[in-house]
């Protein structure tokens, strides 16, 4: 018996996926560009081995698949994706349909669709978030191609997502780049996410002096209020884990150095691209950037000395209070962001992706899922707003928790410890809600310099300063 699908690359994502897919009842052909990897896979695929087909070639992977053949690559993202495809595509047929299930640079999946047009083949550009567990279980799936390959996709896609009250976590989110770039998008709003944790645990460890498992004790407990995610749930548990050597908390072993794959960096380059502001984004790539320069840190450290020792313990309770509500508001500024980033990218590229049901899919199975996303599918239910700050109930939201980020931002300010990212999205929040800015200076400065022309507030048309006569 043929397979329904197939997958190439038994990587860690690649594997938990096919096996996946195994176990909804979809027979799967498989193949890597090891043998031996494949063997193994098969091998400890326990009962679910009877749906998994092990191809040693390329050729035998086609071969033992259904035409029209759905396959899955899940390969590291970059020239291993256009090399797979080249090798493939003598071996398709008309109708086949490729997915490229990796973290691929949308502009990457753009132009594979163009150059796939014509060659009755059709292609699928499929963000998976989640994680192992996620690609295992349930991942959030987001798609772009066309409405037919996701209609042929679609019963299968929706037995492997991640469910959330039922619904399954997969959508068709427009043409071609649209499913990458939604999630690149996830992963800049997830760097934005961590690194605000980050930032939060740092005001509590440098500056009100808490225990590490007094924090894994807090996260646990704004894990059930209005953070309630993921991310604050496995942050709880990260700084309750210990060392079984030396007993000490594992995140104080842990070098202070983040790697980064290029997600994130993409969704802050395509912010600048779109011109949308994604500052709270932007600053946490570059935090991890920075977070790399571990010798320079040092050495600049020891050129400055330490910043003075910070919080007075009568402040600290308070502060720590209000950290929970700080964090919350950087939150809403990295997720209207994000959001507004989607919002220009879709109308730039005529993608109609629809942001409720970006939201609504990002609830489960997902990095950053939480309760929060529920709300933005809501907000955007009622139909398109300007940017989320301005969403009734993000204004209320907010109208409560900026004085606590605004506290939260200044204690840290004065005590020398870095928020980069929660200072970005308090300052964009004060960018966004101030009517009248100073702009009007900037104006002024390049007419003065450029004769670049500045409209004025009580008429219409170009006008310039008599800086001549200043
Ligand atoms: C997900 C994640 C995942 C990503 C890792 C690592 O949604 O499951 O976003 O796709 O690869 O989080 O990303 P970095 O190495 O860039 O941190």
């Amino acid at each position: 018996e043929k397979a329904e699908i197939g997958l190439i690359g038994l990587g860690v994502m690649g594997a938990n996926l096919a096996l996946n897919i195994a176990e909804k009842g979809h027979r799967i052909a498989v193949w890597n560009r090891t043998t031996e990897t494949t063997h193994a896979f098969a091998a400890d695929a326990g009962p679910l081995a009877e749906r998994i087909i092990p191809c040693e070639t390329l050729a035998e992977l086609v071969t033992a698949i259904r035409p029209p053949r759905p396959l899955i690559l899940m390969v590291p993202a970059g020239a291993a994706v256009d090399q797979q495809i080249k090798a493939l595509r003598p071996l398709l047929s008309v109708d086949d349909i490729l997915i490229d299930a990796g973290n691929a640079n949308f502009r990457d999946t753009m132009r594979r669709f163009e150059e796939l047009e014509g060659t009755g083949l059709s292609f699928i550009g499929m963000g998976v978030s989640g994680g192992e567990e996620g690609a295992r279980h349930g991942p959030s799936i987001m798609v772009g191609g066309s409405a037919q390959s996701w209609l042929r996709l679609k019963h299968i896609l929706v037995a492997i997502a991640a469910r959330h009250d039922d619904e399954p976590c997969v959508a068709h989110l427009g043409p071609n780049g649209a499913g990458h770039f939604v999630k690149t998008i996830h992963n800049g709003i997830e760097y934005a996410d961590m690194q605000m944790i980050a930032e939060i645990y740092g005001i509590l460890r440098d500056g009100a002096g808490l225990q590490t498992p007094e924090m894994a004790r807090l996260f646990e407990t704004w894990n059930k209020g209005r953070l309630e995610s993921y991310l604050v749930e496995i942050t709880a548990k990260v700084l309750a884990a210990t060392d079984p050597e030396t007993q000490a908390p594992v995140v104080d072993i842990i070098l202070d150095r983040a790697g980064q794959k290029g997600t994130g960096r993409w969704s802050a380059i395509e912010a600048q691209r779109a011109g949308v502001a994604a500052t709270a984004i932007e600053a946490a790539v570059a935090a991890r950037s920075l977070s790399a320069l571990k010798q320079e840190r040092e050495a600049a450290e020891a050129a400055y000395g330490l910043p003075a020792p910070a919080f007075a313990k009568a402040d600290k309770r308070r502060i720590v209070d209000d950290l929970e509500l700080a964090l919350f508001a950087g939150k809403i500024a990295a997720y209207a962001q994000g959001f507004a980033v989607m919002e220009a990218a879709s109308r730039e590229f005529a993608w109609g992706t629809p942001l409720a049901t970006v939201a609504r899919i990002w609830r489960a199975g997902c990095i950053i899922r939480s309760q929060f996303l529920g709300a933005i599918a809501e907000i955007y239910d009622e139909g398109p707003v300007a940017n989320l700050l301005v969403a009734p109930r993000f204004v209320e939201a907010m109208t409560e928790a900026h004085p606590a980020l605004r506290r939260a931002v200044a204690r840290a300010a004065e005590a020398g410890i870095p928020v980069p990212a929660l200072s970005s999205a308090l300052a964009y929040f004060d960018t966004y809600r101030t009517a009248r800015g100073t702009a009007n200076l900037i104006q002024a400065q390049r007419d003065f310099f450029g004769a670049h022309g500045f409209e004025r507030i009580d008429a219409d048309g170009a006008h310039h300063g008599p800086w001549q006569a200043v």
